[in-house]
């Protein structure tokens, strides 16, 4: 597949892929009347080329930028509160959001915050907080600088509690970003253990969303597609980076996100409590665990991961082989095989079991699953 120019996508939201569409900023925020936006990201990526002369060249056209990076590598509720008293203490008309899913989760969320002041967890989709989402949300702009969540074309943000670290999930179809500029000129300088974690995250997000319970067809395209792309497109990112292999991954982890609407599952469950007891980068959860989850997932599914070992090209098409294909990128890619190589440590297993069953990804999972199902999968990956 070659990218040659910019192209417009609608689905879900409005889309310029290309390289070189951020630079289209100005001119969209111009057009539309946003002269004052928050432009929110973390403290690393406000220090990069790229986003300093992203800055430049809205100032350059009398747009008045104020930057928010005061946030931690895995959000939690006072980065948003912060975010917002500066979006009202600065005047500001609109968000942007550039970084990674972090960043761009925290730009979401502050976006929520401004004309929804109840205690931030209200709005909680998992206790049915979405319902009181009724008011407004200033105008949301993504510019995504990973190939991993694809929350520039989500529509929820995950954020922690400061002191519990229990992950939460704001969701409403108002928190979709009116506009993304998803540019992979942005990644290119993406450093390849980020490069590894975020792609094993976004091939996660195709092969549950492909898998999950629910029937939804036209996910399940996307998601096969995006397995495709991403097969053959990771190992080079990573090793030797070029604009194909960047925009490749860029395009398939936006697809990942779109496909997982209809659920996730057991991978993402067992990587989820890694983020909120140990800290652990959630693509890298992901990618350890991933070979595991599916090899439980096979038995009874084995039309399924035929038709994902075809998009993923393995050899002979068969779906007996996508665990092995999975250690085997992992591998290439420079990702261990065990969790005890990520700081997990024997006495962590219990927890981190109890945890992943309160988790929200698997109810989702084709196969139903205990806490002891994930006591033996956390052991198997030890
Ligand atoms: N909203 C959703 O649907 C969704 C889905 C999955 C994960 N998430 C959340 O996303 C977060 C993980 O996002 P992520 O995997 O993109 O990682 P990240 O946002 O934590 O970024 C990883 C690191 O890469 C750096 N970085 C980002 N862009 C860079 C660039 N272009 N060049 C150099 N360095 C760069 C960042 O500064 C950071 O240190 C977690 O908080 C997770 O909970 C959200
Ligand atoms: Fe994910």
């Amino acid at each position: 597949m070659k990218f040659e120019s910019i192209y417009q996508y609608n689905f879900p939201t409005t889309i310029r892929f290309g390289a070189g569409s951020s630079k289209e900023l100005p001119d969209y925020l111009l057009k539309q009347g946003w002269k004052n936006p928050l432009v929110v990201t973390d403290p690393q990526v406000a220090q990069l080329g790229f986003f300093k002369d992203l800055v430049r060249n809205l100032t350059q056209q009398k747009i008045s930028v104020e930057v928010f990076h005061d946030i931690h590598k895995n959000p939690v509720k006072s980065d948003v509160y912060k975010g917002a008293e500066a979006f009202d203490s600065t005047h500001r008309d609109s968000i942007i959001g550039i970084g990674g899913g972090a960043a761009l989760d925290v730009a979401r969320a502050i976006a929520l915050r401004i004309h929804h002041r109840e205690d931030l967890f209200k709005y909680d989709d998992l206790i049915g907080g979405d319902v009181y989402v009724t008011n407004e949300v200033p105008p949301f702009i993504t510019i995504p600088t990973t190939a991993g969540t694809g929350s520039e074309v989500g529509r929820s943000a995950i954020i922690a509690d400061d002191e519990t670290h229990q992950k939460k999930i704001l969701f409403s179809p108002k928190l979709l970003a009116k506009m993304v500029f998803a540019d992979p000129l942005l990644t290119m300088e993406l450093p390849a253990f980020i490069t590894a974690a975020t792609g094993m995250d976004a091939l996660t997000h195709n092969m549950e969303a492909y898998i999950a319970k629910m029937p939804h067809p036209m996910c399940e395209g996307i998601a096969l597609e995006g397995m495709s792309l991403i097969s053959q497109s990771l190992e080079k990112a990573v090793n030797q980076p070029d604009l194909e292999s960047r925009s490749m991954m860029m395009i398939a982890s936006l697809m990942g996100a779109v496909a997982f609407q209809k659920g996730l599952g057991v991978v993402h469950s067992m990587a989820h409590p890694l983020s909120s007891l140990l800290d652990t980068h959630h693509g890298l959860a992901n990618a350890v665990n991933i070979p595991y989850g599916m090899e439980f997932n096979y038995e009874g599914f084995e039309s399924k991961f035929d038709k994902m070992a075809q998009a993923l090209g393995v050899t002979g098409g068969k779906g007996e082989k996508v665990v092995d294909y999975l250690f085997e990128l992992n591998d290439k890619v420079h990702i261990p095989r065990q969790l005890r190589n990520i700081g997990v440590k024997e006495e962590h297993l219990e927890t981190l079991s109890q945890l992943a069953m309160a988790d929200f990804a698997h109810p989702n999972n084709p196969k139903p699953l205990t806490v002891e199902h994930f006591m033996t999968l956390y052991k198997k990956a030890y």
